[in-house]
């Protein structure tokens, strides 16, 4: 059998403990699929003297994961700290220059940085993985990188964040409101430390940019992702689209188009019956289009212990195994810098409003949505104890410059309590 693989682990927390148990659970199965044993020589993390449920006894401990990443008897820096910046950037960029592979969990660092990354990990010889840094336990990156490498991509799309599903599906399917919903989701440590990751798409956001660069052979570039939460998403919505044959997700979408690179991350309506529609709970979803392959739906947990880590040890068995592949697909130095799109793919909306229940009101939301362009598909009108009453209208597919002209005029009605309400409805 050839040498051992050997790793530092650099963060030993819900995803580096998870490993440390593969490798030491494992270890047979392991040294036969790969041809070589996997070992672990060090491991590093903020406090030594934490109980972590795993034997860290026969391994070396270092304080600073630099100084891990650097050592001559690691092959491979797994880095499990998370972070786009600090020990986790400084000990990739010091495993690279020490001539050696990185796999990484962290999505913030490569959504940031990636680009940079990429460059200095091929301009070294070295890999960067990060299997785990997207959607979780689903093997999505290695899916867009290999399996459809013989595919223009026409369109990716996924919900991508457990806890924006847990938090919407657990609205439907208890009536509750967000607020409530929120508060249960943080009792069960669902949030991430800084809960506007989640909520706010930002999590979700860092990994559409990276299926983004490796779709359409571009750099990472998060910063153009059109980022919206599910905040202001209000049990009244997820009933009434509901009622419509519809379901609200925290939708990320990335199709190159004739006006540049859309990235959108926001919620959207789907259609209740599509794959989307159906996903439950904290579950993950990628929908993967393709010129050849058309569509494929890929569907798994998004994230814990052993879905992260094992997305972390088919990296590493790549690296054991000798299979050498760019950071994104393309080479780094080959990647475009692709024009954000400015305006996104037309699409049809659903509007929520609030009407003063009177003769000509709704005439007037008409005619304002007429002068706008827009042009209604359906409409409903609910039963109502107080003066206004909630209208629903679904467009048909429009523009979203159109939409926010005609939200708008609406606004300046005298017939309109409040703001209203508009989402895409993604056609699935
Ligand atoms: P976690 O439970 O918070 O663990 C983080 C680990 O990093 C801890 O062991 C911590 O040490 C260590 N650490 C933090 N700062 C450090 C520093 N300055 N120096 C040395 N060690 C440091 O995080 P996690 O959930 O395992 O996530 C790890 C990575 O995986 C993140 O990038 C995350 O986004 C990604 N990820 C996680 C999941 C998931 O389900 N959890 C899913 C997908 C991706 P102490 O233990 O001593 O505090
Ligand atoms: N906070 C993420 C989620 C898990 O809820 O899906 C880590 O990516």
């Amino acid at each position: 059998m050839s040498d051992p693989l050997r790793l530092g682990i650099a963060g030993l927390g819900t995803v580096g403990t998870g490993v440390v148990r593969i490798v030491r659970q494992k270890a047979n199965l392991l040294a036969e699929r790969a041809g070589r044993p996997v070992t672990i020589s060090a491991v590093s993390a903020r406090t030594r003297d934490k109980d972590r449920g795993v034997s860290l006894a026969t391994y070396d401990w270092e304080d600073d994961p630099v100084a891990l990443a650097r050592r001559d008897d690691v092959d491979v820096l797994v880095e499990l700290m998370g972070g786009s910046d600090g020990p986790a950037k400084a000990a990739t960029e010091a495993a690279i220059a020490a001539g050696k592979d990185v796999v990484t969990a962290n999505k913030a660092m490569l959504a940031h940085h990636g680009q940079a990354l990429a460059e200095a990990a091929e301009a070294a010889g070295r890999v960067i993985r990060f299997e785990a840094a997207v959607a979780g336990g689903i093997p999505v990156v290695k899916a867009l990188t290999e399996g459809l490498a013989g595919n223009e991509m026409t369109r990716v799309m996924g919900v991508m964040n457990g806890t924006c599903n847990y938090i919407l599906t657990r609205m439907q399917s208890a009536g509750l409101p967000y607020e409530t919903v929120f508060e249960e989701a943080q009792q069960l440590g669902y949030l991430e430390a800084d809960p506007q990751l989640d909520v706010g798409g930002i999590d979700a956001g860092h990994k559409l940019a990276l299926l983004a660069a490796i779709a359409y052979g571009t750099r990472v570039d998060f910063e153009a992702v059109e980022l919206e939460g599910i905040e202001r998403i209000t049990i009244e919505d997820i009933r009434h689209a509901a009622d419509m044959g519809f379901r609200i997700k925290l939708l990320g979408v990335a199709q190159m188009t004739g006006r540049g690179l859309e990235q959108r991350m926001s919620p959207c309506l789907v259609p209740a019956e599509s794959p989307l529609g159906q996903l439950e709970g904290g579950t993950n979803m990628v929908v993967l289009e393709g010129d050849q392959v058309e569509q494929i739906v890929l569907r798994g947990p998004g994230a814990g212990e052993g879905p992260t880590a094992s997305a972390v040890m088919g990296d590493v068995m790549d690296i054991a195994r000798g299979a050498r592949l760019p950071t994104f697909g393309t080479p780094a130095a080959a990647l475009a810098a692709a024009a954000p799109a400015r305006t996104a793919t037309p699409a049809p909306y659903y509007l929520r409003m609030a009407l003063d229940d009177k003769p000509g009101a709704l005439a007037k939301v008409a005619a304002e949505l007429g002068e706008a362009g827009v042009s209604i598909d359906r409409m409903r009108q609910y039963r109502h104890d107080d003066s206004t009453a909630p209208v629903l209208i679904v467009t048909h597919k429009t523009t979203r410059g159109a939409i926010e002209s005609a939200l708008a005029a609406m606004e300046r009605l005298d017939v309109v309590a409040g703001t209203p309400v508009a989402l895409r409805i993604e056609q699935v």
